[in-house]
Protein backbone atom coordinates (compact mmCIF):
# COMPACT_ATOMS: atom_id res chain seq x y z
CA UNK A 1 0.00 0.00 0.00
CA UNK A 2 2.78 2.41 0.91
CA UNK A 3 5.19 3.40 -2.01
CA UNK A 4 8.10 4.17 0.26
CA UNK A 5 10.79 3.33 -0.86
CA UNK A 6 13.67 2.04 1.66
CA UNK A 7 16.57 1.62 -0.57
CA UNK A 8 19.84 3.12 0.94
CA UNK A 9 23.72 2.94 0.20
CA UNK A 10 26.64 2.10 2.50
CA UNK A 11 30.00 3.23 0.91
CA UNK A 12 29.17 2.28 -2.78
CA UNK A 13 27.23 -0.78 -2.11
CA UNK A 14 22.99 -0.45 -2.91
CA UNK A 15 20.57 -1.90 -0.21
CA UNK A 16 16.88 -2.66 -1.03
CA UNK A 17 16.20 -2.13 2.97
CA UNK A 18 17.43 0.11 5.50
CA UNK A 19 17.47 -3.01 7.59
CA UNK A 20 19.87 -5.97 7.63
CA UNK A 21 21.16 -7.80 10.78
CA UNK A 22 23.92 -7.20 12.97
CA UNK A 23 27.41 -9.15 13.44
CA UNK A 24 26.37 -11.40 16.76
CA UNK A 25 23.16 -13.50 16.52
CA UNK A 26 22.35 -16.31 14.62
CA UNK A 27 24.83 -15.87 11.93
CA UNK A 28 27.69 -18.09 12.35
CA UNK A 29 27.01 -21.15 10.09
CA UNK A 30 26.03 -21.04 6.39
CA UNK A 31 22.56 -22.48 7.65
CA UNK A 32 22.33 -19.41 9.86
CA UNK A 33 23.33 -16.76 6.97
CA UNK A 34 21.33 -18.64 4.52
CA UNK A 35 17.87 -17.86 6.95
CA UNK A 36 19.03 -13.95 6.74
CA UNK A 37 19.58 -14.34 3.03
CA UNK A 38 16.18 -15.66 2.76
CA UNK A 39 14.54 -13.02 4.94
CA UNK A 40 13.91 -9.52 4.76
CA UNK A 41 17.71 -8.18 5.63
CA UNK A 42 19.29 -5.58 3.47
CA UNK A 43 22.58 -7.43 3.41
CA UNK A 44 23.81 -11.07 5.25
CA UNK A 45 26.23 -9.54 8.12
CA UNK A 46 28.74 -12.39 8.89
CA UNK A 47 29.30 -13.15 12.63
CA UNK A 48 32.96 -11.45 13.61
CA UNK A 49 35.77 -13.90 12.51
CA UNK A 50 39.07 -14.61 14.14
CA UNK A 51 42.17 -16.38 12.72
CA UNK A 52 41.55 -19.92 14.60
CA UNK A 53 38.26 -21.51 14.68
CA UNK A 54 36.77 -20.95 18.22
CA UNK A 55 34.20 -22.13 20.82
CA UNK A 56 34.13 -19.30 22.42
CA UNK A 57 33.15 -18.60 26.34
CA UNK A 58 32.12 -21.10 29.12
CA UNK A 59 28.17 -21.20 29.21
CA UNK A 60 26.10 -19.61 30.34
CA UNK A 61 27.30 -16.96 28.32
CA UNK A 62 23.87 -15.30 26.97
CA UNK A 63 20.83 -14.36 28.94
CA UNK A 64 17.80 -12.58 28.13
CA UNK A 65 16.58 -9.55 30.16
CA UNK A 66 13.32 -7.58 30.21
CA UNK A 67 14.54 -4.82 27.81
CA UNK A 68 16.94 -6.78 26.30
CA UNK A 69 20.00 -9.45 26.86
CA UNK A 70 23.68 -9.96 28.19
CA UNK A 71 26.45 -10.92 26.69
CA UNK A 72 29.91 -12.47 26.75
CA UNK A 73 30.23 -15.14 23.70
CA UNK A 74 33.58 -14.66 23.42
CA UNK A 75 33.93 -14.56 19.39
CA UNK A 76 32.77 -18.31 19.21
CA UNK A 77 33.23 -18.74 14.86
CA UNK A 78 34.36 -20.87 12.29
CA UNK A 79 37.78 -19.34 11.65
CA UNK A 80 37.76 -16.75 8.92
CA UNK A 81 38.92 -19.53 6.36
CA UNK A 82 35.53 -20.78 6.41
CA UNK A 83 34.12 -17.72 5.51
CA UNK A 84 36.40 -17.09 2.88
CA UNK A 85 35.34 -20.83 1.71
CA UNK A 86 31.46 -20.13 2.10
CA UNK A 87 31.55 -16.54 0.27
CA UNK A 88 30.89 -17.68 -3.21
CA UNK A 89 27.80 -19.29 -1.60
CA UNK A 90 26.70 -16.87 0.16
CA UNK A 91 27.08 -14.07 -2.23
CA UNK A 92 24.79 -16.65 -4.92
CA UNK A 93 21.76 -16.07 -2.03
CA UNK A 94 21.54 -13.09 -4.05
CA UNK A 95 22.33 -10.39 -1.01
CA UNK A 96 25.25 -8.04 -0.27
CA UNK A 97 27.38 -10.00 2.26
CA UNK A 98 29.41 -7.56 5.09
CA UNK A 99 32.26 -9.74 6.53
CA UNK A 100 33.00 -9.12 10.53
CA UNK A 101 36.66 -9.35 11.31
CA UNK A 102 37.67 -9.20 14.63
CA UNK A 103 41.20 -9.98 14.89
CA UNK A 104 43.60 -10.05 18.32
CA UNK A 105 45.92 -7.75 16.57
CA UNK A 106 47.03 -5.52 13.91
CA UNK A 107 48.68 -8.48 12.16
CA UNK A 108 45.28 -11.03 12.28
CA UNK A 109 43.33 -7.57 11.47
CA UNK A 110 45.67 -7.02 8.20
CA UNK A 111 45.82 -11.12 7.29
CA UNK A 112 42.17 -11.66 7.16
CA UNK A 113 41.16 -8.30 5.22
CA UNK A 114 43.97 -9.13 3.08
CA UNK A 115 41.94 -11.98 2.39
CA UNK A 116 38.34 -10.87 2.66
CA UNK A 117 39.61 -8.34 -0.31
CA UNK A 118 40.38 -10.80 -2.31
CA UNK A 119 36.98 -12.20 -1.82
CA UNK A 120 33.70 -11.84 -3.12
CA UNK A 121 32.08 -9.80 0.26
CA UNK A 122 30.87 -6.99 -0.52
CA UNK A 123 31.89 -4.62 2.46
CA UNK A 124 34.49 -5.62 5.84
CA UNK A 125 33.51 -4.13 8.64
CA UNK A 126 36.31 -4.81 11.18
CA UNK A 127 35.35 -4.79 15.07
CA UNK A 128 37.35 -2.74 17.13
CA UNK A 129 35.40 -2.89 20.03
CA UNK A 130 34.20 -6.83 21.36
CA UNK A 131 34.35 -6.42 25.00
CA UNK A 132 34.61 -10.23 25.48
CA UNK A 133 37.97 -11.41 25.36
CA UNK A 134 39.54 -11.81 28.35
CA UNK A 135 42.73 -9.72 28.74
CA UNK A 136 42.18 -7.90 25.51
CA UNK A 137 41.24 -4.02 25.49
CA UNK A 138 38.82 -3.02 23.33
CA UNK A 139 40.87 -1.17 20.43
CA UNK A 140 38.02 1.40 19.86
CA UNK A 141 38.51 2.66 23.71
CA UNK A 142 42.84 2.67 22.46
CA UNK A 143 43.27 6.00 20.23
CA UNK A 144 46.79 5.61 19.32
CA UNK A 145 46.25 1.98 18.49
CA UNK A 146 43.05 2.24 16.62
CA UNK A 147 45.23 4.87 14.80
CA UNK A 148 47.91 2.53 13.74
CA UNK A 149 44.73 -0.25 13.25
CA UNK A 150 43.37 2.05 10.28
CA UNK A 151 46.73 2.91 9.13
CA UNK A 152 47.54 -0.80 8.93
CA UNK A 153 44.08 -1.49 7.20
CA UNK A 154 43.86 1.32 4.83
CA UNK A 155 46.26 0.22 2.15
CA UNK A 156 44.82 -3.44 1.55
CA UNK A 157 42.61 -3.11 -1.07
CA UNK A 158 39.83 -1.30 -3.29
CA UNK A 159 36.65 -2.65 -1.31
CA UNK A 160 35.67 -0.82 1.15
CA UNK A 161 36.37 -1.41 5.01
CA UNK A 162 34.14 -0.23 7.91
CA UNK A 163 34.48 -0.39 11.74
CA UNK A 164 32.50 -1.14 14.78
CA UNK A 165 32.47 1.03 17.20
CA UNK A 166 32.11 0.99 21.06
CA UNK A 167 29.53 3.18 22.49
CA UNK A 168 31.12 6.65 23.49
CA UNK A 169 30.29 8.73 26.34
CA UNK A 170 31.96 11.80 26.08
CA UNK A 171 31.91 14.65 24.06
CA UNK A 172 35.54 14.94 23.34
CA UNK A 173 35.61 10.84 22.57
CA UNK A 174 33.42 11.47 19.71
CA UNK A 175 36.19 14.44 18.52
CA UNK A 176 38.89 12.66 19.01
CA UNK A 177 37.59 9.14 16.83
CA UNK A 178 36.00 11.23 14.34
CA UNK A 179 39.36 13.64 13.83
CA UNK A 180 41.23 10.28 13.56
CA UNK A 181 38.57 8.19 11.01
CA UNK A 182 38.44 11.10 9.15
CA UNK A 183 42.43 11.06 8.45
CA UNK A 184 41.96 7.22 7.03
CA UNK A 185 39.71 5.68 3.96
CA UNK A 186 37.40 4.10 5.95
CA UNK A 187 34.21 4.35 4.46
CA UNK A 188 31.61 3.35 7.06
CA UNK A 189 31.12 3.18 10.64
CA UNK A 190 28.84 1.03 12.82
CA UNK A 191 27.85 2.05 15.95
CA UNK A 192 27.80 0.82 18.34
CA UNK A 193 28.62 -2.30 19.69
CA UNK A 194 27.12 -3.66 23.22
CA UNK A 195 27.74 -1.27 26.37
CA UNK A 196 30.88 -3.32 27.27
CA UNK A 197 32.02 -5.10 31.05
CA UNK A 198 28.21 -4.79 32.66
CA UNK A 199 26.97 -6.61 35.27
CA UNK A 200 23.61 -7.80 35.65
CA UNK A 201 23.15 -10.25 39.13
CA UNK A 202 20.27 -12.82 40.91
CA UNK A 203 19.84 -11.73 44.19
CA UNK A 204 17.99 -14.47 44.79
CA UNK A 205 21.14 -17.14 43.92
CA UNK A 206 23.45 -13.81 44.67
CA UNK A 207 25.37 -15.18 41.72
CA UNK A 208 25.93 -12.94 38.04
CA UNK A 209 23.38 -14.43 35.35
CA UNK A 210 26.20 -15.27 33.03
CA UNK A 211 29.49 -17.42 34.05
CA UNK A 212 32.89 -15.34 32.23
CA UNK A 213 34.49 -13.09 33.19
CA UNK A 214 32.73 -12.91 36.77
CA UNK A 215 29.70 -12.20 35.35
CA UNK A 216 30.50 -8.97 33.74
CA UNK A 217 29.38 -8.64 29.80
CA UNK A 218 28.26 -6.78 27.13
CA UNK A 219 24.40 -5.00 27.55
CA UNK A 220 22.50 -5.02 24.37
CA UNK A 221 18.98 -4.18 23.51
CA UNK A 222 16.81 -1.64 24.55
CA UNK A 223 18.56 -0.23 27.40
CA UNK A 224 21.14 1.23 24.80
CA UNK A 225 18.83 2.95 22.71
CA UNK A 226 19.69 6.34 23.63
CA UNK A 227 23.53 5.50 23.58
CA UNK A 228 23.39 4.19 20.22
CA UNK A 229 20.90 6.71 19.17
CA UNK A 230 23.59 9.71 20.49
CA UNK A 231 26.58 7.91 19.01
CA UNK A 232 25.12 7.93 15.78
CA UNK A 233 24.19 11.85 15.70
CA UNK A 234 27.47 12.57 16.83
CA UNK A 235 29.31 10.63 14.26
CA UNK A 236 27.40 11.69 11.69
CA UNK A 237 28.22 15.32 12.51
CA UNK A 238 31.56 14.97 12.89
CA UNK A 239 32.66 12.69 10.15
CA UNK A 240 33.48 13.19 6.57
CA UNK A 241 30.18 12.94 4.39
CA UNK A 242 31.52 10.20 2.44
CA UNK A 243 31.51 8.24 5.48
CA UNK A 244 28.29 6.38 5.87
CA UNK A 245 26.97 5.74 9.25
CA UNK A 246 25.14 2.16 10.30
CA UNK A 247 23.21 2.81 13.89
CA UNK A 248 22.78 -0.58 15.99
CA UNK A 249 21.00 -0.59 19.29
CA UNK A 250 17.89 -1.53 20.69
CA UNK A 251 16.10 -1.70 17.41
CA UNK A 252 12.92 -3.50 18.23
CA UNK A 253 10.51 -1.93 16.12
CA UNK A 254 10.03 0.21 12.92
CA UNK A 255 9.84 3.25 14.93
CA UNK A 256 12.94 2.45 16.60
CA UNK A 257 14.79 3.04 13.26
CA UNK A 258 12.73 5.92 12.08
CA UNK A 259 14.88 7.22 15.35
CA UNK A 260 18.24 6.68 14.00
CA UNK A 261 17.06 7.35 10.55
CA UNK A 262 16.67 11.01 12.09
CA UNK A 263 19.89 10.83 14.21
CA UNK A 264 21.30 10.44 10.55
CA UNK A 265 21.71 6.57 9.99
CA UNK A 266 22.77 5.34 6.62
CA UNK A 267 20.78 2.00 7.51
CA UNK A 268 20.39 0.20 10.88
CA UNK A 269 21.66 -3.65 11.96
CA UNK A 270 19.37 -5.50 14.55
CA UNK A 271 20.72 -7.94 16.95
CA UNK A 272 19.21 -8.82 20.04
CA UNK A 273 15.41 -8.32 18.41
CA UNK A 274 16.68 -11.08 15.89
CA UNK A 275 17.99 -13.32 18.58
CA UNK A 276 14.81 -13.03 20.69
CA UNK A 277 12.20 -12.77 17.63
CA UNK A 278 14.56 -14.85 14.26
CA UNK A 279 14.08 -13.71 10.89
CA UNK A 280 10.47 -12.54 10.58
CA UNK A 281 11.77 -9.58 12.63
CA UNK A 282 13.30 -7.75 9.33
CA UNK A 283 10.13 -8.24 7.33
CA UNK A 284 7.77 -6.91 10.49
CA UNK A 285 10.44 -3.91 11.56
CA UNK A 286 10.80 -2.83 7.77
CA UNK A 287 6.91 -2.73 6.79
CA UNK A 288 6.49 -0.81 10.51
CA UNK A 289 9.25 1.70 9.16
CA UNK A 290 7.37 2.41 5.99
CA UNK A 291 4.52 2.92 7.86
CA UNK A 292 5.66 5.22 9.85
CA UNK A 293 7.59 6.75 7.24
CA UNK A 294 4.39 7.50 4.94
CA UNK A 295 2.02 8.59 8.17
CA UNK A 296 4.64 11.53 8.24
CA UNK A 297 5.16 12.04 4.16
CA UNK A 298 8.89 10.84 3.77
CA UNK A 299 8.69 8.67 0.73
CA UNK A 300 12.32 8.19 1.07
CA UNK A 301 15.38 7.25 3.48
CA UNK A 302 17.12 10.64 1.69
CA UNK A 303 14.35 12.85 2.68
CA UNK A 304 14.30 11.94 6.87
CA UNK A 305 18.07 10.88 7.18
CA UNK A 306 19.58 13.60 9.61
CA UNK A 307 16.06 15.45 9.83
CA UNK A 308 16.35 15.64 13.79
CA UNK A 309 14.46 18.95 14.79
CA UNK A 310 15.98 21.40 17.14
CA UNK A 311 13.47 21.30 20.36
C1 LIG B 1 31.50 -10.78 20.85
C2 LIG B 1 30.82 -9.73 21.41
C3 LIG B 1 30.89 -8.48 20.82
O1 LIG B 1 30.24 -7.42 21.33
C4 LIG B 1 31.63 -8.32 19.69
O2 LIG B 1 31.74 -7.12 19.12
C5 LIG B 1 32.30 -9.37 19.12
C6 LIG B 1 32.21 -10.61 19.70
C7 LIG B 1 31.46 -12.09 21.48
O3 LIG B 1 31.52 -12.16 22.70
O4 LIG B 1 31.47 -13.10 20.74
Amino acid sequence: MTAVDLSTRIANVELQSYIMNASGPKCTSFDELKAISQSASAAVVTKSCTIEAREGNPLPRYQNLALGSIQSMGLPNLGYQAYLAMMADLKAQGKPVVVSVSGFSIEDNVKMVSAFMESEADLIEVNFSCPNIPGKAQVAYDFEQTKQSLAALSELGDKPIGIKLAPYFDMSHFVAMADIINQFPVKFVTCINSIGNTLVIDPHTEQPIIKPKGGFGGLCGEYIKPVGLANVRAFRELLNDDVSVIGVGGINTGIDAFEYLLAGADAVQIATCFEKQGPECFARIESELKQFMGSKDYMTVAQAKGQLKPL
